[in-house]
This record gives structure tokens, sequence and C-alpha cells, in this order.
């Protein structure tokens, strides 16, 4: 009876952490799939702004926003990632790749 009861118990909290988990997968799947194919465009800071910026997420972010990117808006986002989210990072890294990230992904003028 108690088995019973606790087995019913178990029963949906299972099945939740399974669908998370295969969403996650999913998740890592997709991005693994894309980064194959991204090569950032030559330049100083290139090589530094690859390592650093793909260890969370694929690389597509930078030329998939770059449109609506000027220096400003760059130098907010790296900061973003180094501030909110623990993207390891020296001020002079920072800035070498936000000198990268301008003169070749600023779409917009500033
Ligand atoms: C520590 C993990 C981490 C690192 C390292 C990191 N990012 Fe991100 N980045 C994120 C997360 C998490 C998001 C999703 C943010 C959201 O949903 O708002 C994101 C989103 C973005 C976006 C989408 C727009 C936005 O503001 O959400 C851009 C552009 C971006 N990152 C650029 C970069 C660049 C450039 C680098 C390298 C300097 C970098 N990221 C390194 C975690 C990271």
């Amino acid at each position: 009876m108690r088995r019973g009861a606790l087995r019913r118990r178990a029963g949906p909290g299972a099945m939740t952490v399974a669908l998370a988990l295969a969403g996650a997968c999913g998740v890592l799947r997709a991005a693994g799939a894309g980064e194959e194919d991204i090569r950032l465009k030559d330049g100083p800071g290139r090589d530094l702004a690859t390592g650093r910026c793909i260890l969370c997420h694929s690389l597509e972010y930078i030329p998939s926003n770059a449109p609506a990117m000027n220096r400003a808006a760059w130098q907010k986002t790296i900061q973003k990632m180094k501030e909110r989210f623990g993207a390891p990072l020296t001020d002079d890294e920072a800035k070498q790749i936000l000198d990268y990230l301008d003169g070749s992904y600023s779409g917009k003028s500033s």
C-alpha cells in the first residue's frame, strides 16, 4: 500500500525529468551541428573571439546579430556575457574582441 503510493507520486516527476533531458539534448545537438559551418571573418582578434565566445553558444550568434550592432552595442553585449553570464574575459581580451567585432560585424552605423 505504502509502496504503491510512493510509486504513484514518483511517476509524474520522473516523466518531467525525462522530458527535460530530451529537450536539452535536442538543443545541444542543434547547436553542435551549426557550429561546424561557422568560421568568423579573418582579422586580428578572430581566434580570441572564436575561443571565448564559443564556450557557451554557437558562434552563429555573432553574424546573426551583426546587422543590428555597432560598437556601443557590442560593448554592451560583451559586458553582459562577462558580468551576467560569467564569460572568462580580461579587460584586455574584451577590448580586443570589441575591436574585432566592431571592425567585422557592425552592420549599423554608430
Ligand atoms: C559564459 C557563457 C557565455 C559566453 C562565454 C558568451 N556568451 Fe553570449 N550568451 C550567453 C547566453 C546565456 C546568452 C543568451 C542570453 C539571453 O537569452 O538573453 C548569450 C547570448 C548572446 C547573444 C545574443 C544577444 C543577446 O544579447 O542575448 C550574442 C550576440 C552573444 N551572446 C555574443 C557573445 C560574444 C560575442 C561572446 C564572446 C565575447 C559571448 N557571447 C560569450 C552566454 C555566453
